[in-house]
């Protein structure tokens, strides 16, 4: 696979007010919080500024409302080097917000999401990409999944017309219990994530049941993190894999700890590492993220995972 081409990671911007408090706060009650900060969120949006903080040249397609927030939004893609040019602007509307309370006891956080009417990608939108510039396109499942369903198809389509080199790979997040069934989506990608509110949804009490559930039913590489427990895999051929969860001296902020997962396991793929490694890679950085307080510092790991990368290759070697 050509290492240089763009990863497209398609869902959700959002601005997220993240409020930092010492203990919970108590309904009907005032108390100080030690900090409030501003900063891009969204699954895939956070999926793109991991990947883009590793290294890899990055793209994000989603809906951006045409409010004041446009400009941070735009200014903070370009800090982290994001192209967004092919999203959908739209008039009249205003960006999705979300309140987030993190415990700074454990580093829980607690999401107050509010979105009044920005709507949802279309394939449409989906249709204006140029497809010869992606290697990989990572989709959140959201409501819009009957749209999601044509761009993969588009995607399908594009990949039987193509040489093997010029191939696009897809994953799709399955994150929420949504109202709408993203089962049958997961036939339509390469490897799929899965919450654990999902697996529980579709009565997983633990992630290896899950995988394995899962893989055999679809006949595809299926992956779940589970929190502190870290995260299993499974490929429809091969054995369940899992890793433990690494944990930070301390744990700060584990806002987007799914979604740093997830790119580190996209990152792995890429390069080619086993199925066991990626996930070992997902959990680390992960784990990293949740010991620092938003993404900003993410790219400060960025050698440690390369090592360890690098480690697991000369290990293949001596096999
Ligand atoms: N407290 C923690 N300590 C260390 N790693 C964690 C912690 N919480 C999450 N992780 C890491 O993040 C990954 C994703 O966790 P998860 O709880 O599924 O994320 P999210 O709540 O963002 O969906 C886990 O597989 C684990 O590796
Ligand atoms: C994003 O992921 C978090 C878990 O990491 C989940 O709780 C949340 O519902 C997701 N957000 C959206 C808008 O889907
Ligand atoms: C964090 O601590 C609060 C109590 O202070 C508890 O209710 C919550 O479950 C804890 N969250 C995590 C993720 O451990
Ligand atoms: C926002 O809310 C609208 C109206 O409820 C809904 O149709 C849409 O899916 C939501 N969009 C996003 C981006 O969350
Ligand atoms: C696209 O092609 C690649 C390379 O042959 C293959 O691995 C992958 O499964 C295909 N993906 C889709 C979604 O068709
Ligand atoms: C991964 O494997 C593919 C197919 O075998 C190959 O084309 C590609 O160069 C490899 N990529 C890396 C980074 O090793």
């Amino acid at each position: 696979m050509d290492t240089n081409k763009t990863i497209l990671c398609v869902g959700l911007v959002c601005i997220d007010l993240k409020t930092i408090v010492q203990t919970y706060p108590l309904e009907d009650s005032g108390q100080r919080t030690l900090d409030t900060i501003k900063e891009r969120g969204g699954n895939a949006s956070n999926t793109a500024t991991v990947l883009s903080s590793i290294g890899c040249n990055v793209e994000f397609l989603g809906t951006v409302a045409d409010c004041e927030n446009i400009n941070f939004l735009r200014s903070d893609c370009s800090e982290y080097g994001i192209n967004i040019e092919n999203c959908a602007v739209c008039p009249k509307t205003k960006c999705p917000l979300s309140v987030v309370i993190i415990n700074t006891e454990n580093g829980s956080r607690t999401i107050l999401h509010s979105n009044k009417s920005l709507r949802e990608l279309k394939c449409e939108d989906f249709m204006k990409l140029d497809l010869k510039k992606y290697k990989w396109i990572h989709f959140e499942g959201r409501p819009n999944r009957d749209e999601i369903y044509l761009m993969m198809n588009h995607v399908r389509k594009y990949n039987n017309s193509v040489d093997d080199e010029d191939k696009i790979v897809i994953s799709l997040e399955i994150e929420k219990i949504r109202p709408v069934l993203l089962d049958d989506l997961i036939e339509l990608a390469d490897y799929t994530f899965l919450s654990k509110d999902y697996a529980r949804y579709l009565d997983y009490d633990d992630m290896t049941s899950c995988v394995k559930g899962m893989s055999d039913e679809k006949g595809k590489t299926i992956f779940c993190a589970w929190g502190e427990q870290g995260a299993a895999a499974k490929n429809p051929d091969g054995p369940i894999v899992t890793s433990k969860a690494f944990k930070p001296p301390q744990v700060k902020d584990t806002t987007g700890a799914g979604d740093t997962f997830i790119a580190g396991c996209i990152y792995s793929l890429c390069r080619n590492l086993s199925l066991g490694n990626c996930i070992e890679i997902g959990c680390r950085l992960a784990g990293a993220k949740c010991g620092i307080m938003g993404l900003k510092d993410i790219h400060s790991v960025k050698k440690i995972i390369l090592n360890k990368i690098d480690n697991f290759k000369l290990d293949y070697k001596t096999y």
